[in-house]
């Protein structure tokens, strides 16, 4: 858990924070997590424990609240349906079913107030305690060719610092995310070279807002949900008091770690990542992606995309 001789603890704890209400998807997010809407035909949240998990990290830790029992029905064993496959011998099926009982070790733990993500994420302190830690928001899918959390967990692995994913939005995009201003990485850290082509570049972190008006954004680096950061957030995050939205924000809790030591950038590196996002944040972008990763599958491409050219001639 603490620093060991040979550098940072290795990273193998995630945290998922799912306990949003879903506003944007209601009335299909009445009594369903939005969590659990089927991309293609795995829920959202699939994907990204997918993702900690071919990233090495078995520990995951959702934070969950009210109406999110399915999440944990989906990651658990369904007696009854698996043996109704097997009888069927429809063993496709019954290894889908059984496969996400076997990704990571899942942990749960409920918000109680939705506070807002920084209020999440601290609600993760007593599990993962004092090591390093990834977090990771059920929005943004991240194509799993293009290893960007592998990368971001090598990047603080060689210089002990908190890590977050950056990519560059249009400028009118910019007040939905948190933004950065950046800065080439000082002389003497030593940032290992990257076999991820999509994620090779790093920065220094020198500011954050969230949401800025358009007149204040430091530059059109957005956050990306995915970061690894080290525990002295926790200790941040107590003392943040409520911020955009009325809500305690995990950008507020990296922007005071940064202000805190400007000439080192508070200890926080970006990693900008140039590969496939896909976001399911509100529905225009989800159908996108839906649509996006039907089209990567073998079973349904060809006949979706006829279908998509037939349907769009003459919109
Ligand atoms: C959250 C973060 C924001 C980040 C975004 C990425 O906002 O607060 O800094 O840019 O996720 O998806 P949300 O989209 O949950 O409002």
């Amino acid at each position: 858990m603490s620093h060991s001789d040979n550098g940072p603890a290795r990273v193998t704890r995630a945290v998922i924070p799912a306990a949003g209400m879903g506003t944007r998807f209601l009335p299909a997010t009445k009594a369903t997590p939005k969590e659990m809407l089927p991309v293609v035909d795995k829920p959202a949240i699939q994907y990204v424990v997918e993702e900690a998990a071919a990233a090495g990290l078995e520990n995951i830790l959702m934070i969950t609240g009210r109406n999110k029992r399915p999440l944990e029905d989906h990651f658990d064993r369904n007696y009854e349906l698996e043996s109704l496959l097997q009888v069927k011998g429809d063993t496709d099926r019954l290894q889908a079913v059984q496969y996400s009982t076997t990704l990571a070790n899942l942990h749960y733990v409920r918000q109680g107030d939705p506070k807002g993500l920084g209020h999440a994420v601290l609600c993760a302190r007593d599990h993962v305690g004092s090591a390093p830690f990834a977090v990771l928001l059920g929005d943004d899918l991240i194509d799993a060719r293009d290893h960007l959390l592998r990368r971001m967990i090598e990047v603080h692995q060689a210089t002990g610092r908190s890590v977050i994913a950056l990519m560059e939005v249009p400028t009118e995009q910019v007040h939905l995310y948190g933004c950065a201003a950046v800065t080439s990485v000082p002389e003497g850290i030593s940032v290992p070279a990257s076999g991820v082509g999509s994620a090779a570049e790093v920065v220094a972190v020198k500011g954050l807002v969230e949401k800025p008006e358009p007149a204040e954004a430091p530059s059109n680096l957005a956050i990306i949900g995915r970061y690894v950061l080290t525990p002295q957030v926790f200790d941040v995050l107590e003392r943040t008091g409520p911020g955009r939205g009325g809500e305690i924000q995990l950008t507020d809790a990296l922007a005071t770690l940064i202000d805190t030591d400007p000439a080192d950038g508070g200890g926080v590196l970006g990693v900008v990542f140039r590969g496939r996002r896909y976001d399911t944040g509100d529905r225009l972008d989800y159908l996108k992606t839906v649509v996006t990763l039907a089209c990567e599958r073998d079973d349904l491409a060809e006949p979706l995309l006829a279908w998509l050219k037939d349907f769009t001639t003459g919109r």
